[in-house]
């Protein structure tokens, strides 16, 4: 970091403070907590991540940052403040919002992500905007803490959000991850692939996650990695899932038990599908048998092939047939 970028992480760590401050020991804090606790999260899950509140008033974090010394036109350059078009005066990013610090690989904290207690039409989630300090498609949340675990066990779960890995912390589990709300880059698999090779994708059981489970297995499958793949029931999210079946539950029948990569694409393949009808057959065994073509051995070949044939009541014959046309384009 630049002498510049140190002072925005300066005012990052004692905003943080600030925030954390206003939740733990401030009436005006009393709701978000009560909000948090609620959640399931624990005192001490919120004292390690120094989670915070920010108050409702307009300017209450810029007067502090002015009378600290800090410049206020870098304040706004990392976000914290914004300036206004009219008159040039500053005033608070996150306003009213239960504020999640973002640290990065060193434990610095480089930018914010603000949750709205009761979401009205405001978004649920505020979060810093790109700047010198903090570039979206490089942060892992949660990578500062999860490190060591990742490399003793050897293996990282990948989450969609932050409030997944905070779950997951509570539950025992210390090495899931998430990006901050944007889809998986080549950036975040390098940093991944330092620490581990084997990569658990444990994304929301909607539609969404579904899709998004999809595109991120195929990035780190052709990034050879060992990707293997989490599922959820009933649409729900890890921290839901916790919530309702509990942490045992949750590491016993989920995490321990991830498809791999093709089980996986068949599993999304035929979702949505009625093999009642022949087009959704066809399609089924297209798209299949397009994730065969380069990316399996001869013997995943055989058993995902004889088990498409069992679902289907098409021969094994045709279906080879049919991949060895494909192949040989
Ligand atoms: P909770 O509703 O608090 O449980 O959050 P969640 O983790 O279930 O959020 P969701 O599944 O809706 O979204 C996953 C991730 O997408 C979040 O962690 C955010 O990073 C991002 N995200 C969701 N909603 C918003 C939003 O309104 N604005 C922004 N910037 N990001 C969002
Ligand atoms: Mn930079
Ligand atoms: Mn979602
Ligand atoms: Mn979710
Ligand atoms: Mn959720």
């Amino acid at each position: 970091y630049s002498k510049k970028e140190e002072k925005m992480i300066e005012a990052h760590e004692f905003a943080a403070d600030f925030y954390h401050h206003l939740l733990m020991n401030t009436e005006e804090g009393e709701q978000a907590l009560n909000y948090l606790l609620k959640r399931g999260f624990t005192k001490e899950l919120i004292e390690t991540n120094g989670i915070g509140w920010s108050l409702p008033t307009w300017d209450t974090l810029s007067v502090l940052l002015k009378r600290k010394g800090f410049s206020l036109e870098e304040m706004a350059e990392c976000g914290l403040i914004i300036q206004k078009e009219s008159d040039h005066t500053y005033f608070d990013r996150f306003r009213g919002r239960i504020m999640f610090p973002i640290r990065d690989e060193n434990g610095k904290v480089i930018a914010f992500s603000g949750r709205i207690i009761d979401s009205v039409d405001e978004a649920k989630y505020l979060n810093s905007p790109e700047s010198p300090i903090f570039h979206k498609s490089q942060v892992l949340f949660n990578l500062d803490k999860a490190r060591t675990t990742i490399r003793k066990k050897r293996q990282v779960i990948l989450m969609e959000g932050f409030m997944d890995v905070l779950a997951a912390n509570q539950a025992g589990v210390y090495n899931a991850v998430a990006t901050m709300g944007t889809s998986l880059t080549t950036q975040h698999i390098t940093k991944l692939k330092r620490l581990s090779e084997q990569i658990i994708i444990c994304y929301d059981g909607d539609n969404a996650g579904w899709e998004a489970a999809k595109r991120a297995s195929e990035m780190l499958h052709s990034e050879r990695l060992k990707v293997e793949i989490a599922v959820l029931p009933d649409k729900l999210d890890p921290d839901e899932y916790i919530r309702k079946y509990g942490p045992e539950n949750f590491v016993q029948q989920i995490l321990d038990k991830p498809h791999a990569y093709i089980a996986f694409m068949m599993m999304h393949a035929r979702r949505n599908k009625n093999f009642q009808f022949e087009n959704d057959v066809l399609q089924y065994i297209q798209e299949v048998l397009e994730q065969l073509v380069g990316r399996s051995s001869p013997i995943e070949r055989d058993l995902y092939i004889k088990q498409i044939a069992s679902e289907t009541n098409i021969s094994e014959e045709a279906i080879y047939a049919q991949f060895r046309k494909l192949e040989a384009n």
